[in-house]
């Protein structure tokens, strides 16, 4: 371990061990090293179109077969992926607070499968599917063979239970993000680019209320600006050593 990485995780150690209240917010990166592409990596692409330009309400309602199609994709590429050791420090981390936040961007599953309790998924979940009139809803690995499956309640169309570029974030994630933001003493920020509003503006509005930022990714973002400190490595790696330093 060179010496810049070592002070950086004593520091970041240090601070979470003084914390009581802790929150963390999570973005693709955690999960780069279980396979799952990150969005602005270079996975983030299926049939030369930008995942970020299937993520919208207008290219379903223009082409629901193939957002249908990218998403059965995606959530059939999550029957392989397990959590990694990232997740799971996460998940050991969150008993020793009084009060511990995973706010997560991610869809795949992974933080509960590590055995985290409290996850606030922003961005909904690759698991569910629900319709877009209705109450509907079932688990996707429940959903009908067809290209464009239709509720069988209502008959509009069903669509994955995530959050698509321009809708609203789900209420109830949203306000315990918010108690997260306000009520943590230190929020650890891992593997986002820091670019998707509002969790870019996480770590900011929880700084300006006196709480320690520690940053871990490969590299420098826009929320390292606001960090104490930027643990530059992958999380999978940096998380167990954070941990085992935490004591
Ligand atoms: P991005 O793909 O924008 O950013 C992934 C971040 O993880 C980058 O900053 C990478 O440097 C970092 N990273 C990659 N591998 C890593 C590793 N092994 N360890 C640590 N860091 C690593 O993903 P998000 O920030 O999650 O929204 O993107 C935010 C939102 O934009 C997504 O939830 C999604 C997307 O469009 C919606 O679909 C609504």
């Amino acid at each position: 371990m060179v010496a810049d990485e070592r002070r950086d995780l004593l520091t970041a150690a240090e601070m979470l061990s003084a914390a009581d209240r802790v929150a963390v917010l999570t973005g693709a990166g955690i999960s780069a090293e279980s396979g799952v592409p990150t969005f602005r990596g270079e996975g983030g692409f299926w049939r030369g179109r930008s995942a970020m330009e299937l993520a919208t309400p207008g290219a379903f309602a223009s082409d629901p077969k193939d957002v249908w199609e990218f998403y059965r994709f995606r959530i059939a590429g999550l029957a392989d992926v397990r959590p990694n050791d990232g997740h799971r420090a996460l998940a050991a981390l969150e008993p020793r607070y009084e009060k511990f936040w995973l706010v997560t961007q991610n869809v795949d599953g992974l933080h509960r499968a590590a055995g985290s309790r409290r996850v606030i998924e922003l961005h909904g979940t690759l698991a569910e599917t629900r319709c877009r009139s209705c109450a509907y809803r079932c688990a996707s690995a429940d959903l009908p063979a067809d290209p464009v499956p239709l509720c069988p309640d209502c008959d509009d169309l069903l669509r994955p239970d995530v959050v698509w570029f321009g809708e609203q974030l789900p209420p109830e994630a949203l306000e315990g993000a918010d108690e997260a933001v306000r009520e943590c003493q230190v929020m650890l920020v891992v593997g986002t680019s820091g670019v998707v509003e509002p969790a870019a503006s996480f770590a900011r509005w929880a700084r300006s209320r006196g709480a320690g930022i520690i940053e871990v990714n490969l590299e420098a973002t826009p929320i390292s600006e606001v960090a104490d400190v930027t643990l530059l490595g992958p999380a999978g790696a940096m998380l167990p050593k954070l941990l085992e330093l935490c004591g």
